[in-house]
């Protein structure tokens, strides 16, 4: 065992035999990076800068919270508003206000809401989502397409198919403990393949409750491709839900979908707007969302005020600060400079995602021992890297300059490992995980 990392490969370990599947997020699992490399646990974070159990300090260049902390690590503003929400009483017998501020201010920037519910997590709100639709339309089936969390009206499209998920989410999944009755309510359909969907609300005509995506992700919307979603979705009398839980605010103040021009019936969002602290928001028109009365969503942690003071203070950051434009800036300098680094060294690397969620791949053989040792070469290097890349506020001109210089360099050595077949010899740990596997 490298002694320098010693406390956080041997918390691990521990962890391991306590916490089935290790932690509560497979996206920040060891094995997702390189067991035996990646320090999973962190003592302290701030700003770009994150301790981890040994005292090793790192630049985040990674996944940045996997998305939640777009601001940085413990950002004064919202850590402020949260500590004068837990001075002043984080719950109570009676509601916060803060619920209301913040429903008129998410109206305010989406001009077609009215009303807003809240929730604490991503995939909870999808689920509040996906129930308010089938509450309006009385119908049971989701048309969907992308990721949307671990609940089971999403894991059904696993039940009774060949790995329905495999594109949308990864490839592997058991539904297991998801009730077999659900097979055939969640229908999947590619972005930019409008004919996809055409074909499932054919076939399941005056049953589709839903028609359920992300505005944007890794590539644009071809022309057209979102108003023809949303007239079709209209035309079959389905409920079309956004969900702007990871493009949300990244791309302009507000769900992506100010930008991209076509406005749904539901929007979530989650991640970014609390910079950290557990926050759900689902927003929509009031003719569907009345639609949350007429069934049981309630729980006793979505009226906690920590939550909603962050995203109070996060948003009017986003909005006083144009944060967006850093955050496409840093990532289109970043995926830029991944293209140069690896032609430089002849390496064969694809670089993709919208700028603020960036994200790379060797094209070469053996991709995910090519990953695992240049996140090796990067920790060594003083950097939390990976083939992702989520800009953070808090990440400077000279955070990109310096990771960028040391990308050239790692991809420099691993040049040379390739062309030497000394990739494993110069591994620390295991290759990078590709789908969802046991972690052992
Ligand atoms: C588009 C999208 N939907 C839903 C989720 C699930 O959110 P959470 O992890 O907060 O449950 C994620 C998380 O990565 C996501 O990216």
């Amino acid at each position: 065992m490298n002694n320098k990392f010693s406390k956080s490969l041997s918390a691990q370990e521990e962890a391991k035999k306590r916490i089935p599947g290790m932690c509560q997020l497979l996206s920040k699992r060891p094995d997702m990076f390189s067991q035996g490399v990646w320090p999973a646990y962190y003592s302290k974070a701030s700003g770009s800068k994150v301790w981890d159990l040994d005292g090793n300090e790192y630049t985040d260049m990674s996944i940045s919270g996997i998305g939640a902390c777009v601001l940085g690590y413990n950002d004064p503003d919202v850590d402020g508003a949260v500590i004068n929400a837990i001075k002043n009483g984080v719950a109570a017998s009676l509601n916060c206000y803060e619920e209301v501020e913040l429903a008129e201010l998410f109206c305010e920037i989406h001009p077609w809401a009215d009303m807003v519910r809240y929730a604490r997590t991503g995939g909870e709100s999808m689920a509040v989502a996906v129930r308010i639709a089938r509450a309006a339309t009385g119908r049971d089936k989701i048309a969907f397409c992308g990721y949307h969390g671990w609940h089971d009206w999403y894991l059904a499209a696993n039940v009774g198919t060949d790995n329905a998920l495999g594109e949308h989410l990864i490839p592997g999944l058991e539904p297991a403990g998801v009730p077999s009755q659900l097979s055939g309510t969640a229908l999947p359909f590619g972005y930019n393949k409008p004919e996809e969907l055409e074909k499932i609300l054919a076939e399941n005509k005056g049953e589709i409750a839903a028609v359920v995506m992300e505005p944007i992700r890794n590539i644009d919307p071809e022309p057209g491709f979102l108003e023809k979603v949303k007239q079709m979705a209209h035309e079959a009398g389905a409920v079309l839900i956004y969900d702007e839980i990871s493009a949300g605010f990244r791309i302009c103040v507000g769900g992506s979908h100010l930008k991209l021009g076509c406005e749904p019936d539901i929007a979530v969002f989650s991640k970014a707007i609390g910079n950290g602290y557990p926050i759900g928001v689902i927003m929509g028109r009031q003719s569907v969302m009345e639609a949350a009365q007429k069934t049981f969503i309630s729980s006793t942690n979505w009226t906690e005020r920590s939550g909603p003071a962050a995203a109070l203070a996060t948003v009017k950051k986003f909005r006083d600060n144009n944060v967006h434009k850093h955050l496409l800036s840093m990532g289109k300098t970043v995926q830029e400079g991944w293209t140069k680094a690896a032609e430089k060294h002849g390496l064969k690397v694809h670089s993709g995602g919208i700028y603020p969620l960036s994200h790379f791949a060797f094209e070469m053989d053996e991709p995910l021992a090519l990953k695992a040792l240049f996140i090796q070469l990067m920790r060594d290097r003083g950097f939390l890297a990976s083939n992702i890349y989520y800009p953070m506020f808090a990440h400077t001109d000279a955070d990109v300059r310096r990771y960028l210089a040391a990308t050239e360099e790692c991809f420099a050595v691993i040049a040379e490992a390739v062309k030497n077949e000394k990739v494993h010899e110069m591994m620390e740990g295991r290759e990078s995980g590709s789908g969802f596997k046991r972690i052992t």
